[in-house]
């Protein structure tokens, strides 16, 4: 993964925590997010740590935005394929879920979800803290699966 400093200067904090959190400093895609969202104090645990499942909710909602897209109408989440917590997600980062479609099948969405963390606003910086691949699939009013729509039409 190509890893750079999203803004000139140094950061302020300390020297231990600069050299463990550089190696995870990354930059916000350039394309729109599907969703942007910061975590309230009632998502963590006692320490400030955000819980994995608010986090995997959001991937879900944030893959299912295009998805529904590519299936122009109602989808269903049939699995998560992988899913990786790179680094966590406290209270008061701003989080952002960039989806992209990455396969389709007859019924079914393979969609890509990265999630970055933009931290510290005083000198803010952006860390990559979650990857996850799920599958939906395209379903009618009553739930049943049903062919995608071509692409051309
Ligand atoms: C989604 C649902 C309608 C699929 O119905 P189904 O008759 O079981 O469908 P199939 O087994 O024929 O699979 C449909 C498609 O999903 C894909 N699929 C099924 N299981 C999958 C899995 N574990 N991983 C990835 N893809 C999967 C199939 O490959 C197929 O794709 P294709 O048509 O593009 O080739 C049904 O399983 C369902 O209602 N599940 C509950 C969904 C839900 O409530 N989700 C919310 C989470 S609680």
């Amino acid at each position: 993964m190509a890893l750079a400093l999203r803004r000139a200067g140094p950061l302020d904090i300390s020297k231990e925590r600069a050299s463990t959190m550089s190696e995870h400093i990354a930059v916000l895609p350039d394309k729109q997010p599907a969703l942007r969202v910061m975590p309230m104090p009632a998502d963590a645990n006692q320490y400030g740590d955000i819980f994995g499942g608010w986090i995997m909710s959001q991937v879900d909602i944030a893959g299912a935005t295009v998805a529904m897209v590519r299936a122009r109408g109602r989808v269903a989440t049939v699995a998560v394929d992988s899913f990786v917590f790179n680094q966590p997600v406290s209270v008061g980062d701003v989080v952002s879920f960039f989806a992209e479609v990455i396969a389709s099948g007859r019924t079914s969405i393979k969609v890509n979800v990265e999630v970055f963390a933009e931290r510290n606003p005083e000198q803010p910086f952006t860390v990559k803290v979650t990857e996850a691949t799920l599958s939906y699939v395209a379903i009618n009013q009553q739930g049943a699966k049903r062919e995608l729509p071509s692409q051309k039409e």
